[in-house]
Formats: C-alpha cells, sequence, structure tokens
C-alpha cells in the first residue's frame, strides 16, 4: 500500500514517514519550504493551497491512505483551506483520510474535553484549526480527525525548543496555560493505526498528564540536565493574549481503540 505524507519535512510528518517506512510501505511525503524528507521516502514539492496541484499529486501518487499535517500558526490560507484541499483530493481518489486537527480549538474551561465536543474556537489559529475540521468533515464524513496537543520528543520540538529558550532567558513559559503532551513517536503511531482503520470523526489523540507550560519547561530541564532556576514564567491571564487557557483533552477513548500507549509527560520526561 502506498501511503502519502503530506507535510513529510514537519516534525510529526517526518516520525510518521520514518515509522511507514520501517513497516515497509512505500511512502511518497511532501515538502514545501523546506526541501527533504526522511530515507526511503520519495519526496514531491506540493503546496497545499494550490488546489490543482494538490489534486494532480494525489491522481498521480493514487495512495491508499493519506495523512494530512500541514499548518502555518499565522496563515488562514495553509491551515483551513489547504486541509480542505488534502481532504478533497483524497476524497476524489478513493483514499482513507487522517488529518491533524488540535487542542486549540477549543476554548479552555477546567473540565476535559471529549472527543466529540464542538469547537469553540477565540482566536485565528483554533479557529483556521476549527474550520479545517468543517470542511474535512463536509467532504469526507470518513476521515480520521486527531485532536492533539504539544508535540514533544527531541530538539526538533517547537515545544522542547520553547521551554529550551525560556530556560536561556529567551521568552516566557505561561504558569496557566495547561495543555496534555504527547510524544510524537506515540503520536506517529496512533495515526498509522488510524490510517489502517475505519475510524471516522474527531478523536483526542494527546497524553494522560495536563501541565502546565511552565511545569513543562521544568521537565525539559531535567530532562536536559539544565539549571531550572534560570526558568523565566509570566501569566497568560496578564500577557493580554486571548488564547484557550485550560485544555485538557481526555484521551480515554483512543487509549482503549489503539494499542498504541500514550504516555504522560511526566513518564517521557521526569
Ligand atoms: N506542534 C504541536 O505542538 C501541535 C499541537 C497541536 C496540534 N498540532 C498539529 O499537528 C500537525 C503537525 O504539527 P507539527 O508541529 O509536526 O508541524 P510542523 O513541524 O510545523 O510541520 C508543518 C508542515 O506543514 C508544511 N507546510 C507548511 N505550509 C505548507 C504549504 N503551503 N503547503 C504544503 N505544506 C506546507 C511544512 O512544510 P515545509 O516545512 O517544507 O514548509 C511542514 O512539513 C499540525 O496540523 C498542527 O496543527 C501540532
Amino acid at each position: 500500500m502506498t501511503l502519502l505524507v503530506v507535510g513529510a519535512s514537519g516534525y510529526l510528518g517526518g516520525e510518521v514517514c520514518r515509522r511507514a517506512v520501517a513497516a515497509g510501505q512505500r511512502v511518497v511525503g511532501t515538502y514545501h519550504a523546506n526541501p527533504g524528507a526522511p530515507a526511503g521516502v520519495e519526496a514531491r514539492r506540493l503546496d497545499v493551497t494550490d488546489r490543482a496541484a494538490v489534486r494532480a499529486l494525489v491522481a498521480a501518487v493514487r495512495p491508499a491512505a493519506v495523512v494530512s499535517t500541514p499548518y502555518r500558526y499565522d496563515d488562514w490560507t495553509v491551515t483551513a483551506d489547504g486541509a480542505a484541499n488534502v481532504a478533497y483530493a483524497a476524497a476524489e481518489a478513493g483514499a482513507r483520510l487522517v488529518h491533524l486537527s488540535s487542542d486549540a480549538l477549543h476554548a479552555g474551561r477546567p473540565e476535559p474535553y471529549a472527543d466529540a465536543d464542538v469547537p469553540t474556537p477565540v482566536f485565528a489559529y483554533g479557529a483556521a484549526k476549527a474550520a479545517a475540521e468543517t470542511a474535512v468533515r463536509a467532504v469526507d464524513p470518513g476521515a480520521a480527525l486527531v485532536r492533539t496537543s504539544l508535540i514533544v520528543g527531541d530538539e526538533r520540538s517547537k515545544q522542547v525548543r520553547l521551554c529550551l529558550a525560556a530556560l536561556a532567558g529567551r521568552g516566557a513559559l505561561f504558569t496557566d496555560e495547561l495543555r496534555c503532551p504527547v510524544d510524537v513517536g506515540d503520536l506517529a503511531a496512533a495515526v498509522l493505526e488510524l490510517a489502517a482503520s475505519d475510524y471516522a470523526g474527531p478523536l483526542n489523540v494527546a497524553g494522560p498528564d495536563a501541565v502546565s507550560r511552565a511545569e513543562l519547561g521544568l521537565l525539559v530541564a531535567r530532562r536536559f540536565g539544565l539549571d531550572p532556576g534560570g526558568l523565566r514564567t509570566a501569566t497568560s491571564a496578564a500577557s493580554g493574549l486571548v488564547r484557550p487557557v485550560e485544555v485538557r483533552l481526555d484521551s480515554s477513548r483512543a487509549a482503549g481503540l489503539l494499542r498504541t500507549r500514550l504516555r504522560g509527560v511526566h513518564e517521557l520526561l521526569g
């Protein structure tokens, strides 16, 4: 079977590619601004905002399954329209679709969010991820929508890099913004399991431990052998930014459905 990973040059997409190649699959992976893909992957350049190019590539590759990861934090066209274009092309080719979504589409509240909770975005990135889900579901009701949280792992993780920067005195980490970090390898394995399944709709796929960004910074300090005393912290409340504050994803359904164990951040980094 051929797997098409859209966004193979990204952190999660690259890990999905490596695991699929190791499992013996033919993998075609796309990049946009950063040429390259892991060894064993057939790399193709693709701009997901170019609907005709997306359709042409998917029709040529004829994948059995498509994993769709692209986003740009501040670019609606990539995050929302791009996801719609990939979904359209995958449906046209009869391919199974796993779309990567985010906890950022929730407003934030003390209670954990269930898989089927409808988006309540409060900022532009969350709204774009919510719009992407709506478009993907309209085009392909059978697609799996993987709602995930902070993706952690080695220094290639943006979240780990943010922590390392704050530990070095560059920027600060919020003490009041809670998330459920997930390991990039666990998430990639879960995505591949879902690609081989017929799960339809949103599914929370995140770790079981909710921590603040500042707590994540302390765990990163311990993992990298750094002095936690240098960590600069702040509060989202005082920052003036409009961002979801407490977002806990209840991933118990995924934990029961998948063979992959979704490890908590204390086990991962502690
Ligand atoms: N990172 C997190 O903590 C986190 C948290 C929750 C949800 N998510 C979701 O998880 C997914 C993967 O995140 P990630 O951190 O692995 O992302 P990433 O490392 O930033 O990778 C993003 C990918 O999108 C590609 N891309 C950007 N613009 C594109 C365009 N116009 N056309 C085609 N491809 C384009 C990039 O290609 P080039 O680099 O080659 O330009 C890259 O391969 C995203 O959907 C994100 O919303 C991430």
